[in-house]
């Protein structure tokens, strides 16, 4: 019979904090760099999945005809063309990923202006009390959440909105337990880990509303899921939608494929039903007004 490879939990847990704290990845560089790689096959992945959460919260923020909007972490330009149903106006999509604003620019040029920046950088440079609506969709946790909160509401005019759906920080925590169990057979293969700032909870979004002097309106936690067939196909589907999910560059490219091999195994013997593994993105949602 084959013995289990053996797991180095305490050098593991070492790795993690030395990773963490001492050495963190360069995280935009990144994120960036993961989302030009995937920018093809993002609609197909993610937006077709989660369409139905993000128009449900454009439909809630509700924009008027002649209202001023900017859709932050725009990616291929899904929630600023629902935002320019709406409104008579260009809305204005922000974006880093110039893979994901090329494809939104073959979506959506009619009716949005596409710009490339960090989006906390774009904030900066806009006036204050200018614009009516801004939304942010699946990207907050990536930057710096308070901070771009007290932003968009600087930037906002009195009456404004400001709309917001994430993954929560646990959104994939069978998935994430499943690559720490793997690289707890290589700790050393660990080169790289992603300091995300996604919230834990509408919770937490609320009292950051509060503490910024914004009216909750809308509050909601959820979660989605998919079901695929084999461990190959989870980490297949899981690249493909992004650089907190793929955990992408979490080793060297050469040991990718052992590390991805192993983690397909593991997801199997841990998740394995009869109709296959499910994987559920947990999210959570606000909406509020200056
Ligand atoms: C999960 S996608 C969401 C895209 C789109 N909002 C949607 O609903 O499909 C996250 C996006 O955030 C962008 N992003 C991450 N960090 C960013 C930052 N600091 N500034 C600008 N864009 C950023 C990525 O390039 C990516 O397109």
């Amino acid at each position: 019979m084959n013995k289990k490879p053996r797991k180095h939990f305490f050098r593991m847990m070492a790795r993690t904090a030395y990773l963490f704290f001492i050495k963190p990845a360069d995280c935009s560089g990144l994120v960036k760099k993961s989302y030009d790689r995937i920018s093809d096959n993002y609609d197909e992945t993610w937006t077709g999945h989660m369409r139905d959460l993000t128009e449900s919260l454009i439909n809630k923020l509700n924009p008027k005809q002649d209202d001023i909007c900017i859709d932050l972490t725009c990616g291929t330009g899904f929630a600023s063309n629902l935002i320019a149903e709406k409104t008579q106006n260009t809305v204005v999509g922000v974006d880093s990923s110039e893979g994901m604003l090329t494809q939104a620019r073959k979506n959506y040029d009619h009716n949005c202006n596409f710009i490339q920046a960090d989006i906390l950088e774009y904030l900066k440079k806009q006036d204050s009390s200018s614009v009516d609506i801004i939304a942010c969709c699946w990207g907050l946790g990536y930057s710096k959440p308070f901070t771009v909160l007290r932003q968009i509401k600087r930037v906002l005019k009195p009456g404004g909105k400001v709309a917001i759906i994430d993954n929560s920080l646990f959104s994939l925590r069978e998935i994430i337990y499943c690559s720490f169990l793997t690289f707890a057979e290589h700790p050393g293969k660990l080169r790289n880990l992603m300091r995300f700032k996604f919230l834990p909870n509408s919770w937490i979004l609320r009292v950051m509303f509060r503490m910024l002097n914004l009216k909750t309106s809308y509050s909601a936690n959820g979660n989605k899921s998919y079901t695929v067939d084999s461990g190959k196909a989870a980490i297949n589907r899981l690249r493909a939608t992004g650089a907190a999910a793929g955990f992408e560059y979490a080793s060297d490219e050469e040991d990718e494929e052992q590390i991805f091999k192993r983690f397909a195994e593991i997801i199997e013997e841990k998740h394995m039903a009869h109709n296959g593994i499910t994987v559920t993105h947990r999210y959570l949602a606000g909406i509020a007004q200056k």
